[in-house]
């Protein structure tokens, strides 16, 4: 049960001396070759542990980014309003500079995120419990970014016929489940496309954010290029948004917080990934080994809060009927080692907060029908990580529920959290209408060797990332851009880490005037 480091993009030399098409196929190509390469940080291996246990030794206590958290405090309007104005006057030197020179600063961002690794991992296990092997590929991730937003914002420049015209100003509101990869994706895919950014990270893990940022200043972005905020409250977070100097929102959240900002300005174009529903359908022809690991990867790494993670697995025909893939499933989910993140042993990690509301409704109560194959447990422990900021304990071992229903609160709803559901269906056709019941529409997965169940599930499915015989979270940049279909997206073409994702930060127009 491991996630491995697979886009960590060793050599960067090539973006210095190609075309920009030649560059994104050296980053493709050093994702391939560092994803056979490169070793992850399974503790095993020589060298990791020790590095491991270094960063993991500084979690406790970690004081990272603090400074730049108590310096983005915004208390009222009119610190606000000089921040934004101070973002507007920066754009216009921003994009003077030509997509060449900011691509070759924010590539160079990328090389300080990388030597800044062990610290964005100290930060992130500290303040949202991420467990080194989840961390360490959400590092290459914002890495990627890095690479593949500057490419892509030098061959806007060179597109025939048309001229690209950045926004000036770009709200970047992203959540706190991947505290560096996401805030990064949107500030560098800005950034590229020539914006001035105001990112505001969020609050449950703004240290992890400002030493993202701190990175990019390092590489030479101008500080009121890429500003960032925490609002003293909501007001002025709403305040940022409604502000009509922003162009655009980059937006990573719920469902319903999309809405709301889309509520209180029409006018604003949002790219907004939201939440997600996921399921993996087994079949009577998957390789039943790798579907239990998958699934129990997928459904339990960083405690199942990704919108991507897996939280249904319908099992068709004979899978359902036989105990095998059961047993194997649940063998799979007890072996976790749960924990907290200073630990190298932990596997799944602590959730948030203590859970409240939905989260804890998902982890305590059945509905008719269900029963428990694993209960999940709140888990005593002496560990300062696993408190959340209230001080109440945030540790609990992952859920396994079976007899979820068709149409039941389980089966639609989001929760966030260690918890999986298991549903049956005696066809594929039949498993694939219990996914497009589900009115999100994020990532999906099939596992099945079949070639005409392939084409089926292909032709059926209703989600925007769709994964065949590998677990469901994941995406790597460029070679699986990341967005949802239905209530899992806002706005166009927000396929984060794909060909066209600058394109709607800004507007296109007629290199000619037309006559
Ligand atoms: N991009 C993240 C994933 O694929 C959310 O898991």
């Amino acid at each position: 049960y491991r996630v491995p480091a697979p886009n960590r993009v060793q050599d960067r030399r090539h973006y210095d001396e190609a075309g920009a098409e030649a560059r994104v196929d050296a980053l493709v190509a050093g994702a391939y070759e560092a994803f056979e390469n490169t070793p992850d940080t399974d503790p095993d291996l020589p060298g990791n542990r020790e590095w491991g246990r270094g960063i993991a030794s500084r979690m406790v206590g970690s004081e990272l980014g603090n400074a730049t958290v108590a310096a983005s405090r915004v208390e009222n309007e009119s610190t606000l309003n000089a921040i934004i104005e101070r973002g507007i006057a920066a754009s216009e030197g921003w994009r003077a500079l030509g997509a060449d020179e900011r691509a070759r600063i924010l590539y160079r961002a990328g090389e300080r995120l990388e030597a800044r690794r062990a610290e964005l991992l100290e930060v992130m296990g500290s303040e949202c419990g991420k467990t080194l092997d989840q961390g360490d590929p959400e590092v290459s991730e914002a890495i990627d970014f890095a690479n593949f937003y500057s490419a892509l914002g030098q061959e806007l420049e060179r597109v025939d016929g048309a001229v690209y015209e950045p926004s000036r100003l770009v709200a970047v509101i992203p959540p706190w489940n991947f505290p560096v990869a996401i805030p990064a994706g949107g500030t560098l895919a800005a950034l590229a496309s020539g914006s001035a950014v105001i990112i505001k990270p969020a609050s449950q893990s703004a240290r992890s954010g400002a030493v993202m940022v701190e990175a990019l200043w390092e590489a030479g972005v101008p500080k009121d290029v890429l500003q960032m905020v925490q609002p003293a409250d909501r007001a002025l977070g709403s305040a940022l948004v409604s502000d009509p100097r922003i162009d655009r929102l980059i937006l990573t959240g719920a469902y319903e917080t999309a809405v709301a900002f889309r509520e209180m300005r029409r006018d604003l174009p949002i790219l907004a990934e939201t939440s997600g529903k996921n399921a993996i359908i087994v079949t009577p022809n998957a390789d039943l080994d790798l579907a239990a690991k998958d699934v129990a990867q997928s459904a339990f790494g960083h405690a199942g809060q990704k919108c991507s993670a897996a939280s249904l697995v319908i099992l068709v025909g004979s899978v359902a009927t036989s105990k095998r893939f059961r047993n194997q499933l649940l063998d799979a989910v007890k072996s976790l080692k749960v924990g907290t993140p200073e630990n190298l042993e932990t596997q799944m990690g602590t959730v948030i907060a203590a859970p409240s509301g939905k989260l804890l409704r998902g982890l305590t109560q059945l509905e008719p029908g269900q029963s428990w194959e694993i209960q999940p447990r709140e888990l005593p422990s002496d560990s300062p990580l696993a408190r959340d900021r209230d001080g109440n304990n945030k540790l609990w071992s992952p859920g396994v529920r079976s007899g979820v229903q068709r149409g039941s609160e389980y089966h639609l709803t989001e929760y966030f959290g260690p918890i999986l559901g298991v549903m049956t269906a005696k066809t594929l056709d039949e498993a694939i209408d219990i996914v497009n019941d589900i009115d999100y529409g994020l990532t999906s997965g099939l596992h099945s060797l079949d070639s005409d169940e392939l084409a089926l599930w292909l032709r059926r499915i209703q989600a925007g990332n769709l994964y065949v015989n590998r677990g469901i979270t994941g995406a790597i940049v460029r070679r699986q851009p990341f967005g949802g279909w239905k209530k899992s997206a806002i706005g166009a073409g927000t396929k984060a880490g794909g060909p066209s994702y600058l394109h709607g930060l800004g507007t296109w127009h007629d290199a000619e005037p037309v006559a």
